[in-house]
């Protein structure tokens, strides 16, 4: 894993989308589709802002991105302000020309029945079309990536999970309270981020700087569920200097 270190979240944000932008033209280049894992949260917002800009003032086509959310409350509503469906489509679906198809965002509104079917169908979708070419990904102060809350298993795959107090406390300000924040999400697993070809972590902020000093610095543990990116081969962490404050 490398970390690299920005003064502040602007630049850093222009150049992962320029990276993520490289990737959709070479892959189009080559007649190949480009499957992209995508996080919400306050930490993309700058790389998605960048993005929407290079398909319009430079033409960055979308035409052969195949996209899958990291997660989504559940249960959750899609045309609820707070879902990650509606998060997405404000942020970067409604603003580029991806095939309406091509967007995979966990189902908040599954039946509890079939919930087990789904999470499975997610993850064979996954795997049909070859994995993950690249991964984004913000760290809650939990350490956790997707909604892999601390316990989280390396080898976890797509499922229902219960959210840490501390992850809903975080959250609750966009529910206008904590007792209006989902108890549970459907998320991708620690195996799915892991099996990308690439992954780039986002990390803004002094409220982060603890968790990533715990997240580079300690040995792997699913306490701290990032942890599992160090034997990733093919890493980067994007920080600024608040987030990366703590480091030693
Ligand atoms: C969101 C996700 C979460 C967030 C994390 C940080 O899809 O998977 O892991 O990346 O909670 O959220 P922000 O960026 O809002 O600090």
């Amino acid at each position: 894993v490398h970390s690299v270190i920005f003064k502040e979240s602007k630049e850093p944000s222009i150049l992962v989308a320029r990276e993520i932008a490289h990737l959709i033209k070479l892959k189009k280049e080559r007649n190949e589709t480009c499957v992209l894992g995508l996080a919400t949260g306050s930490s993309p917002i700058g790389v998605y802002q960048e993005l929407v800009k290079l398909h319009r003032e430079e033409g960055l086509s979308f035409s052969n991105v195949i996209t899958f959310n990291l997660d989504e409350y559940y249960p959750m509503e899609r045309s609820n302000m707070q879902s990650y469906h509606y998060f997405m489509h404000d942020h970067l679906f409604n603003h580029v020309d991806i095939p309406p198809e091509n967007i995979n965002i966990p189902d908040g509104k599954v039946s509890p029945g079939n919930l087990k079917a789904y999470c499975i169908e997610y993850e064979n979708k996954i795997k049909d079309l070859g994995g993950l070419d690249f991964q984004l990904l913000g760290i809650g102060r939990t350490g956790h990536i997707g909604f892999n809350e601390p316990g989280s298993h390396l080898n976890s795959r797509t499922r229902s999970i219960t959210l840490d107090h501390i992850t809903r406390v975080d959250a609750a300000p966009d529910f206008l309270g904590i007792d209006n924040v989902p108890r549970k999400a459907i998320t991708m697993g620690i195996g799915t981020v892991m099996d990308a070809k690439r992954i780039i972590l986002l990390g803004w902020g002094n409220n982060k700087a603890e968790i990533l000093r715990k997240t580079i610095e300690s040995s792997i543990n699913s306490e701290v569920p990032a942890t599992y990116l160090q034997e990733h081969n093919n890493t980067t962490f994007i920080l600024d200097e608040g987030a990366s404050s703590e480091l030693t």
